[in-house]
Order: C-alpha cells, then structure tokens, then sequence
C-alpha cells in the first residue's frame, strides 16, 4: 500500500468527523487562536520560534503552542496523524516536503485560506518554483514556506582542532578521519554524534553524497535506483560511513542532537555533522560564527546543497477566527523582518529570493552567507538535492526503511556492508 494511500486510509474517517472539531475558547480581546504543532524545542529552536509567536500575538492572535519534543520530527508526525484520525487536527503544523501532498490528498489541508494572502503579497513571484510547488497542492498553497535548512554541514571548534594540533578543517574524507584520529589521541570525542536513526541518517546522507557525488546521490536516494542502491559506490558509502561510525561519541546512543551540539561548543568534542538548526545553539550561547566556531560543508561535498524546507501547512478548521490566525502567521511568516529575524536564531537562511541574493544587507553572518550563495549557485548546477533524512526526498515509508536499515547498519559490530545495502534496496521496495 502506498504512503498517500496509507494516509488517506487512516485519517479519512476525520474527514466524517470534521463538524466535530472543538471550537476554540477565546481570551476576550483575542482576534482568534491558532494552534501551531512544531518541534522546535531546543533552546535555540524555542528561541526563533517565539519570535513567530511574539509577532501573531502583537497582531491580536492568541498562539497556542503544539510543540512536541524530538528531533527530526518524527514524534510530531505521529502526534499530529492521532489528532488527524481524532477529527482534531491543529490549525496550523510543521510538515516538509513530500509528505504535504500526502496530507492534501487526504481533503483535511485548506487550500482556501492562504488564497488571498499569498496573491496580495505576491508569493509566486518571491519564492524560486521549486519552494513554492512543496508547499502547492493542485496549484493551490496549501502551506507557507519557513525557511531553508542545509544539511551537509560539519560543525567545528576551532579552539579543540588547535589544541589537537590540527591546523585547518578537512576538506575530504581522508582528511576528517586524520583530523578525527588527532583529537581522539588529544583526549577529545572526535564527532559529536547522538545515536537516533534521524541523525545516524543525517550523517548517512553526507556520507553518501561525499562518496557517490551528486548524480549518484540522486540516483539512488532521491530516485530510489535499484542498482544504485545496491550498486559498488553505494557499499562504498556505507564502508566509509562505518568508519566515520567509529568516531562517534561513545556516550552518544539516543541522545539529542543538540545535547551533542554542547559537547562541542562546551569543548569536549571537536566536530558536528549536523544540519544549519545546529547554528541556533551556538547563537544562543553567544558564540560567533568564523571566530568561536567554523561551519564547512561535510567533507567532499562543498559543490552540493542537501536542503530541506521547513513550511507550517494549514488544517481545515470550522471558526472564522482561526482563518484569520491561519492568515495572520502566513502573512508574518514571509515578512522580511520575520525571515530576517527567524532564520538568524535558527541558523536557516530565507525562502524569500529577494533576501537569498542579497544576505550581507541584512545581517546575516559568514555560514549563512556561504549557505544563500552555494543554495543559488547549486540550484542552476543541479547540485542542490532534497534531503531524504529530513522528509523532503521521499515518502515517510521510504525514509522509515533508510532509518531502519541504516541505525541497525551502524549498530552491528557484524554488519556487512554489501549485505547492508542489498537489505537497503528490499526494505526501500517493501515501503513503496
Ligand atoms: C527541521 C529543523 C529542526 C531539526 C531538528 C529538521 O528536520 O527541519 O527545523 O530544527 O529537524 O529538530
């Protein structure tokens, strides 16, 4: 059964239930309430998404937080699909990528409500094509794009490579396992790394696109080739992919990612293959980007952009009140001051592409600079490609099959990576 399929079946029930959803209670003065789901809950996530918050509520929204803790937004998704099946889904919630068509072709998004807002402020003339048909059902916006996260970055505290006796970031796979090897005899954790399969499958993804470049990465990734994902290059990622395993953090099984984020800003580990929302703790902890801490594309990826979009879809709802909510965020959400604001605290860049080519005027600092220039640049090379590990490459299935084999890759002293792959390719075939 295919995941829209699957979707459907399980929430079209909502659909009979939709007269019952509750009415919202309203504070006297308030203009209508909004619940948001999200899972923007580290400190520096909480940080950026009170902004959004601080902004509908000076409008005169009351702003109900959904926010439901776990990184990659796996939990989020379960909680949001029990709400859905409850005839109860919140007005607004955090979907990315492919799975926002899953959720329109099950009738409970509103492609209505944004109608107005997104020809008034112009929105298919701000966003490039590629952003605004994620967040398009039918040629209707059923959602409004946030921001844009990169996902092949490797984070580094320059302070632990100088006292390891390294003297610049790697720029290929050899040179991170030399780096690695020399913190590791300076007494350091080499790669900070929390063992959830959402980041074992981050790191999994880099790796991939290091060793299989671009084409291959699609190939196999985003078309879901058979033959390239059980083919030379793809047991060669996931040799490699083994090794960098060996410099995790030893403490590191199930921890969140931002715990390990502190591990290298605290320094105690030297290195984070984590995505741009690892930017927000070190904004929180006051550091500077290019002096305190170094952001670089993962090692032999710099001509290639893993992206995702974080956009806010709206549900149906039966209240005048919450449309205006719905309204009121959507139009905040692609704002200037919004997009300039946010993305700083969550360590994005904007989707508008008026601020995309013109970063330095708004303030934006070194790794985002770098991050809006090799965005634009990837997406005329072709290097820029959808993250699987972050929703936006394939059905939620599919990516459950990734994590799947991928953590149980990781995790087995036995596991043979040609054995790995093949299971890879079965489980991706089981899931479609
Ligand atoms: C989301 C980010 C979030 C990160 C960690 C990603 O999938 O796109 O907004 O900060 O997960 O939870």
């Amino acid at each position: 059964m295919n995941s829209t399929f699957r979707l459907a079946a399980a929430v079209s029930i909502a659909s009979l239930g939709a007269s019952l959803f509750p009415l919202t209670t309203l504070a006297a003065d308030s203009k209508g309430s909004v619940e948001v789901v999200h899972w923007w809950t580290s400190g520096g996530e909480k940080a950026a998404v009170d902004v959004l918050k601080a902004q509908v509520e000076k409008d005169g929204f009351t702003w109900k937080d959904g926010a439901v803790a776990g990184g990659g937004g796996a939990t989020a998704m379960t909680v949001l699909k029990s709400r859905a099946v409850a005839g109860n889904p919140p007005g607004v919630a955090q979907i990315k990528g492919p799975d926002i068509q899953d959720w329109a072709a099950t009738g409970l998004l509103d492609p209505d409500v944004l109608k107005d807002v997104a020809k008034e402020e112009k929105w298919d003339t701000l966003l490039d094509k590629k952003v605004a048909d994620t967040v398009k059902y039918d040629g209707d916006y059923v959602a409004v794009p946030v921001n844009i996260h990169r996902i092949n970055w490797l984070w580094i505290n320059p302070e632990v490579f100088k006292k390891a006796g390294i003297d610049k970031a790697p720029t290929t796979l050899d040179e991170f396992y030399v780096a690695a090897d020399k913190l590791k005899a300076a007494g350091f954790i080499p790669l900070a790394h929390g063992g959830q399969p959402w980041q074992d499958s981050t790191v999994f993804e880099s790796v991939v696109l290091a060793v299989m470049g671009v084409d291959g990465y699609k190939k196999a990734l985003v078309d879901l080739d058979n033959s390239a994902l059980t083919g030379p290059q793809m047991i060669k990622a996931l040799t490699e992919l083994k090794k960098v395993a060996t410099y995790m953090d030893p403490d590191g099984k199930g921890q969140d990612w931002n715990l390990e984020a502190a591990k290298v800003i605290n320094g105690k580990a030297g290195m984070q293959i984590m995505g741009d929302w690892a930017k927000s703790e070190w904004t929180l902890a006051k550091k500077t980007a290019g002096k305190d801490y170094q952001c670089v594309p993962f090692p032999g990826t710099d001509k290639a952009f893993l992206y995702n979009i974080d956009s806010l879809v709206v549900f149906k709802q039966n209240d005048e009140g919450t449309a205006a909510g719905q309204q009121a965020i959507a139009r905040k959400v692609l704002g200037q001051d919004f997009q300039k604001v946010f993305s700083i605290n969550k360590g994005s860049i904007p989707v508008r592409n008026d601020m995309l080519a013109d970063m330095d005027k708004y303030g934006f600092d070194a790794c985002a600079q770098t991050s809006a220039r090799d965005f634009l640049a990837d997406a005329k090379s072709g290097g820029l490609q959808p993250s699987m590990a972050h929703n936006m490459a394939t059905t939620l299935a599919v990516q459950g099959a990734f994590f799947d084999v991928v953590t149980n890759y990781i995790n087995d002293p036995q596991a043979d990576p040609a054995d790995a792959a093949k299971k890879l390719a079965a489980a991706i075939k089981a899931a479609q």
